[in-house]
């Protein structure tokens, strides 16, 4: 008999107030709306409050997706965070947030893969579920990457917004659904197309490392386009063979919302119709871990998303890492 499957019982998700639109940059760098909309689709992006870090935005996601699920804090037994924006260096920020939603009976921790960080840890929680480890795991993308990014650089900063989206996973009974196949992969030899140089072991803070602007968002825009392309398609298709399903059975494709050019990219690689994948990206920004459980929460919202459906998810970021998930709602 097949082992237990993990399926999503409730989500949520949370956006700052603020909004920065791309006529408000026009005014911050040398840039323009119709330059930063045809190479990226993105109109605005959500920038955090002063007051608010990543635990904040990933506790109103997280305490949305427990409530959606019909459970309470005592029934999550782990907490899974994946940020690389998180609050400190340590502890986890995972930690943070735990003790924000009460969640006494969860071990708690971080996970970095960049934008590919929600999709690890779908791959991690399928993992857990079918060894009969957990039964409730609370999974939250969580970014406030406004912090990081250059402000005077305009290849960056016009690219990345703050977000949060959650997921509480738990068994799937046999008539369910869930997660059909899912799939992670790193190039660790491409870690420097993007990264942040400064404030770790490697080059701690000091005053030479800020002069230096070692802190700040740094990114080969043009190598992090070919990489990414390439590996999500090949990915996707990967995830679909192992399911033993076919292109035609994807209800929605639900990519990492980085840049609209890739997403239109890796859609016609698939052969998916541009009707059948959502896109936020338009008003949002990359949100890095965040975006994908972000964008299911809006797409069942507005009804994009229905008990059935066949979900593929795919998605890229730093280290380099890609992986891909596909899922019966
Ligand atoms: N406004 C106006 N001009 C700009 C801007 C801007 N905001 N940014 C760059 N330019 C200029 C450049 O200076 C360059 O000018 P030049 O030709 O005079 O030198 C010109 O526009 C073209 O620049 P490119 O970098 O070649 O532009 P490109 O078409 O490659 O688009 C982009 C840049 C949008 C960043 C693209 O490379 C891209 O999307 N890359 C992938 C980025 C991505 O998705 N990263 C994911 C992050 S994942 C994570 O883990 C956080």
């Amino acid at each position: 008999m097949e082992a237990t499957r993990a399926r999503i019982l409730g989500i949520g998700a949370y956006s700052p107030e603020k909004v920065l639109t791309n006529h408000d940059l026009e005014k911050m760098v040398d840039t323009s709306d119709e330059w930063i909309v045809e190479r990226t689709g993105i109109s605005e992006r959500h920038i955090a409050a002063d007051d608010e870090a990543s635990s904040d935005l990933a506790t109103q996601a997280g305490r949305r997706a427990i409530a959606d699920a019909g459970l309470t804090a005592d029934d999550i037994d782990l907490l899974i965070c994946a940020s690389v924006t998180g609050d400190m260096p340590f502890p986890a920020t995972a930690c943070f947030v735990q003790a924000n939603l009460g969640l006494k009976n969860a071990a708690a921790f971080d996970i970095a893969a960049g934008c590919t960080g929600f999709l690890y840890g779908l791959n991690l929680a399928q993992g857990l579920i079918r060894s009969g480890a957990y039964k409730r795991i609370l999974l939250i993308g969580g970014e406030v990457l406004s912090r990081t990014l250059d402000w005077t650089d305009r290849a960056t900063c016009v690219l990345l917004g703050d977000s949060a989206g959650a997921v509480v996973l738990g068994p799937a009974a046999e008539d369910e659904g869930g997660i059909l196949a899912t799939r992670i992969a790193s190039d660790g030899t491409k870690a420097e197309l993007l990264y942040i140089p400064g404030g770790g072991s490697r080059n701690p803070a000091s005053h030479q490392t800020v002069d230096d602007r070692l802190h700040y968002f740094k990114m080969n825009g043009r190598e992090t386009f070919k990489h990414a392309t390439r590996n999500m398609a090949a990915i996707a298709k990967q995830v679909l063979e192992d399911s033993g399903l076919g292109l035609d059975d994807v209800n929605l494709l639900v990519p990492h919302q980085a840049n609209l050019r890739i997403i239109t990219y890796i859609a016609e690689q698939l052969g998916v119709p541009m009707e059948k994948v959502y896109t936020n990206v338009q008003r949002y920004g990359n949100t890095s871990s965040a975006s994908i459980p972000l964008a299911l929460t809006e797409a069942r919202e507005r009804g994009k998303l229905k008990k059935g459906d066949v979900v593929l998810m795919v998605a890229f970021g730093t280290g380099l890492t890609w992986g891909a998930t596909l899922l019966r709602w």
